[in-house]
């Protein structure tokens, strides 16, 4: 008889499994950069919670862009934003970058993604190249210190197309979550919300700290339809307590130790519709 740990073990190889065949036949998008706090494996519970009837996606805190990556076939207007400046230039460059002979970067090789990662000249499919390896290749995806994994550049940039064919009308913007929303809510927009999860990531995002009063207030005040991600305390629950409340177990990689993201933990959702 399977034991709890075997279960459990089944569990999350069976929706890993499921995730990465939906994705090999392109049913679910995945993102382009990797980034700390993916929601990649919520896909599809996160699109059932979905309101109806939007005709404008807006996704303030964007990072690798699950949700956003997923809707590849959903023809409406999308807006996407980060207050990181070098991962919206990755997405710019993936949208209208000079990009050409990308099969250079076909490379598992450590002494050749080094060069990838110090390159310092103006080719754009290099620099691009050059994002790719620094949000894929280092520690928790937050592009500084030494490359850790050997992750080929070329699994991405070889499905370039379908990804620009996905980001091409979509309105790319830099700067804090508050402006993008002020300028873009209306009453038919959906916002998807992911803000760093302030207990758990510090020091893993550039920038790590939200004022959750202040979120709590503009998110209040709003037209259109909301999802928010937050972590599963009780001053996020008391301060959204107002608003629907659903939380959901997300199963742990449980690759090394005490990494990021290896055990299991649950997050608390929070809907105004
Ligand atoms: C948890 S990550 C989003 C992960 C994303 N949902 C995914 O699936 O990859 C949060 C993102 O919010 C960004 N961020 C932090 N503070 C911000 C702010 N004030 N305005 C906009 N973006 C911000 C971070 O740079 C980070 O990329």
């Amino acid at each position: 008889m399977a034991t709890n740990f075997e279960i459990k073990k089944e569990r999350k190889n069976s929706s890993r499994i499921h995730l990465e065949i939906l994705s090999l036949l392109y049913i679910i998008m995945r993102p382009f950069f990797a980034r700390t706090g993916s929601k990649v494996d919520m896909v599809r519970f996160l699109t059932d919670l979905e309101p109806k009837g939007y005709t404008k996606y807006i996704e303030p805190f964007v990072g690798g862009g699950s949700m956003y990556w997923s809707k590849a076939d959903c023809n409406i207007q999308k807006i996407i934003n980060d207050i990181h400046c070098d991962l919206i230039t990755g997405y710019r460059l993936l949208q209208s970058g000079n990009l050409s002979n990308l099969e250079r970067f076909n490379t598992r090789d450590m002494d050749q993604l080094n060069t990838i990662y110090n390159y310092q000249g103006d080719d754009e499919s290099c620099k691009l190249a050059q994002l790719l390896v620094r949000f894929n290749n280092t520690f928790g995806s937050n592009g500084r210190g030494k490359l850790y994994k050997p992750t080929n550049p070329y699994f991405k940039l070889k499905n370039i197309e379908k990804y620009r064919e996905t980001i091409k009308n979509t309105d790319i913007r830099c700067e804090d979550y508050l402006d993008v929303i002020n300028d873009h809510d209306c009453k038919d927009a959906f916002l998807f919300l992911d803000p760093p999860y302030v207990s758990s990531s510090s020091g893993m995002y550039k920038h790590d700290t939200i004022n959750m009063a202040e979120l709590h207030s503009c998110l209040s005040n709003i037209q259109g339809k909301f999802l928010l991600t937050l972590d599963n305390i009780e001053t996020n629950r008391e301060l959204f307590k107002d608003f629907k409340q659903v939380f959901r177990t997300v199963i742990g990689k449980g690759r090394a130790k005490g990494g990021m993201g290896t055990s299991d933990r649950v997050d608390l959702i929070i809907m105004n519709y």
